[in-house]
């Protein structure tokens, strides 16, 4: 299908004219892809207009051009959506409107001043538009609905109401290149979480509130802007229901640095003794996690467990980062526990629990090991481990 660069029809005159990025290996400066990612554009044909919904990231546009020129003459095209101003979509809006120019870009009152701040398009080439209001196509109309905070405060909801199609932008959305419905892709949920726990995790509240906005609408197909279409949306609709809830499980995520194998040697006691009582434990190594990996994990994580070394006095900068991260993201963790080995500088242990304290945890129990592990470190650490799993399993 990828060997001809023409619009893929995924509903009656509606394409998806986007780009496949396989080679992608980072987002955000922060998580890995192992897969690549997309950036899905749609176009909708009317029987008097066309929409294009989202662009492309910038260095594609030539690609959604050779799409858009094989579905319809880029003339037709009078609105260009922008759910999004971030570039990943609408780094090809500056193409998209020089190739259609009679076309206005469609946004919201926030958005107008991004897609200025950000790409300098003339006020007198934007439309702004409200919560409800419609655009006709000639047969196809297309609503608009403020989805604000999801991840900016500009973002909003597109839907093709004769069919049900709900364009996200990046709610719902999905790193990687594979598929173009989502049951092709045998690992989405986890693509999905990934996303979610790094992009949506932090707007809990806005998604839950953008959630029941679209509970109304008869949603039977989500083309999100990045990773495979849902069209069957039941599944990722409850997932979000759920992570947005902030439901988590009887799950520990336990972080470790380790310059010389104590604070991994204290962390597997922790973990065995948890797995013995029960409790699901995950468990990564900070200097070579994917950042990504463990935001997915602090989705359902009900405890977290740090264990780090120190580093000239201070808390191994890897085990900073990802309490940073934490503190970032506000997953819906509860308990934390906390474990520092060190030789002579001994101010690790204070870092960790006010890191711990601002992410907002209840700390449950926490050790400092000279060097080597005792038989009564062992203990100590057992006990840890029994405290915090009687807490996350109450
Ligand atoms: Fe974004
Ligand atoms: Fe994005």
């Amino acid at each position: 299908m990828m060997a001809i660069v023409e619009g893929v029809e995924i509903e009656d005159n509606v394409f998806w004219v986007g780009a496949k990025d396989y080679s992608r290996t980072i987002f955000d400066s922060l998580i890995r892809l192992q897969k690549g990612t997309s950036y899905n554009s749609y176009l909708v044909i009317g029987d008097n207009e066309a929409a294009l919904i989202d662009t492309v990231n910038p260095g594609f546009e030539d690609i959604m051009e050779k799409r858009i020129r094989s579905v319809v003459e880029p003339e037709k095209i009078k609105y260009i959506v922008m759910n999004h101003a971030e570039p990943d979509y609408a780094g090809g809006i500056e193409r998209a409107l020089t190739l259609s120019k009679g076309a206005k870009l469609i946004t919201t009152q926030l958005g107008s001043k991004f897609a200025t701040l950000f790409y300098n398009i003339p006020q007198d080439r934007i439309k702004v538009v409200k919560e409800g209001e419609k655009i006709d196509l000639g047969g196809y109309t297309l609503s608009f609905i403020e989805a604000p905070m999801l991840h900016w405060p500009e973002t909003m909801f597109t839907f093709l109401n004769e069919r049900g199609i709900l364009f996200t932008c990046d709610f719902f959305g999905a790193h990687t290149a594979e598929g173009m419905w989502s049951d092709e892709v045998e690992d989405i949920m986890y693509h999905a979480k990934k996303y979610w726990g790094e992009i949506m995790m932090p707007f809990r509240v806005n998604a839950k509130n953008a959630l029941k906005k679209i509970s109304g609408l008869d949603v039977k197909m989500i083309a999100p802007s990045h990773g495979p279409i849902y069209r069957r949306p039941k599944e990722i609709l409850e997932r979000y229901i759920d992570w947005s809830e902030g439901k988590t499980k009887e799950k520990v995520l336990i972080l470790f640095t380790s310059m010389w194998g104590h604070a991994m040697k204290a962390a597997e006691i922790v973990a065995s003794e948890l797995v013995s009582k029960g409790v699901e434990v995950s468990m990564y190594d900070a200097s070579i996690a994917d950042p990504g990996d463990v935001a997915a994990e602090l989705v359902d994580s009900r405890g977290l467990v740090v264990a780090s070394s120190t580093l000239e006095a201070h808390l191994h900068p890897m085990t900073t980062l990802y309490l940073n991260l934490a503190k970032l993201l506000r997953p819906p963790l509860k308990y934390a526990a906390s474990i520092v080995t060190y030789l002579w500088g001994t101010g690790a242990d204070r870092e960790i629990r006010d890191a711990l304290q601002e992410v907002g945890l209840e700390l449950v129990g926490e050790i400092k090991i000279n060097v080597r592990i005792s038989e009564n470190e062992v203990k100590a650490l057992k006990k840890i481990a029994e405290e915090m799993a009687k807490k996350v399993k109450g």
